[in-house]
């Protein structure tokens, strides 16, 4: 394997494993850069239905990435979307999505990213998030700032949903008619939406301010927890979601935005969520 250069900081510390992150990324990046240029060798299987799948691809980026994992820090805990929950002993905890956005990956578009997060002690405290068809690397450590290919984030509160584009994402664990409404009511207010593909993309681009935010109503945590990290560290804010206990696993609403958007996007989100979702 390829061994990364941690330099002088000590290796059990939460910087040293920011590093191992954004090398991880990289390489992960890597390999599912090669797989996407050969995609028509795949075979795609499904998951829950047509409209959500899976290939060898998302399961051996997440596995170069246990293995980076393994190698150095086989004491952490690591929660994979393809390969589950590992316990750790440490207190940290990595949590996995090695392809976000997997339809538009199989279907050749550019639109998915490789999302690392990490928990200490039930809490988030580094995030990273590669888009390998734009080489571009979202990175996060509480406390630190959030950074762009190595430039400083920083949201300012003038964007706002009429000003500006929303994200707005959809599956299939929820009606149909509530993404109809949630969009009605975002147009109404004087707003439109764009929807790429890979939620943890639309939040990165809620932290480099290209989109006044983001909501889903259900992911999962491996969808949202590195790029939550990324976009609070620029300056936006987002909906907690529940970071410890059955909580973690299930599906919840997912919603950040820049400050100048925040309370009107969940006021949306809220309204149909009581409409839809209970
Ligand atoms: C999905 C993507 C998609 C979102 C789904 C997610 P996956 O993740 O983020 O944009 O709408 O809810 O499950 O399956 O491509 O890792
Ligand atoms: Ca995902
Ligand atoms: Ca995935």
């Amino acid at each position: 394997m390829l061994l990364h250069n941690l330099t002088a900081v000590p290796s059990d510390t939460l910087q040293a494993r920011f590093n191992l992150a954004q090398v991880m990324a990289e390489e992960a990046g890597n390999m599912a850069m090669d797989y996407f240029m050969r995609r028509k060798e795949l075979t795609v299987e499904t998951k829950t239905g047509l409209q959500d799948l899976v290939s060898i691809a998302d399961r051996n980026v997440e596995s170069l990435i246990r293995d980076f994992l393994r190698e150095s820090y086989p004491e952490d805990g690591i929660l994979g979307e393809e390969h589950g929950v590992q316990d750790g002993t440490s207190g940290y905890l990595w949590v996995v999505d090695p392809i976000d956005g997997t339809a538009a990956f199989l279907h050749g578009m550019p639109n998915w990213c490789v999302s690392i997060g990490l928990l200490k002690d039930n809490q988030l405290v580094m995030g990273v998030v590669r888009v390998p068809c734009d080489d571009e690397t979202f990175a996060a450590i509480k406390d630190g700032g959030a950074t762009l290919n190595g430039d400083g984030l920083m949201l300012d509160a003038a964007k706002t949903l009429q000003n500006s584009l929303t994200g707005i994402g959809a599956n299939h664990d929820i009606p149909p008619e509530m993404v109809g409404s949630v969009i009605c009511d975002l147009m109404a207010a004087g707003g439109n939406y764009v929807r790429t593909g890979s939620g943890a993309q639309m939040l990165v681009h809620v932290a480099a301010g290209r989109l006044a935010g983001f909501y889903e109503p259900s992911m999962h945590i491996w969808d949202c927890l590195a790029a939550y990290c990324i976009v609070a560290e620029a300056g936006g804010l987002h909906r907690d979601f529940p970071l410890e206990g059955q909580g973690r696993l299930a599906g919840g609403p997912v919603l950040a935005a820049g400050p100048g958007a925040f309370e009107a996007l969940d006021q949306i989100a809220r309204k149909n969520e009581l409409k839809y979702l209970r």
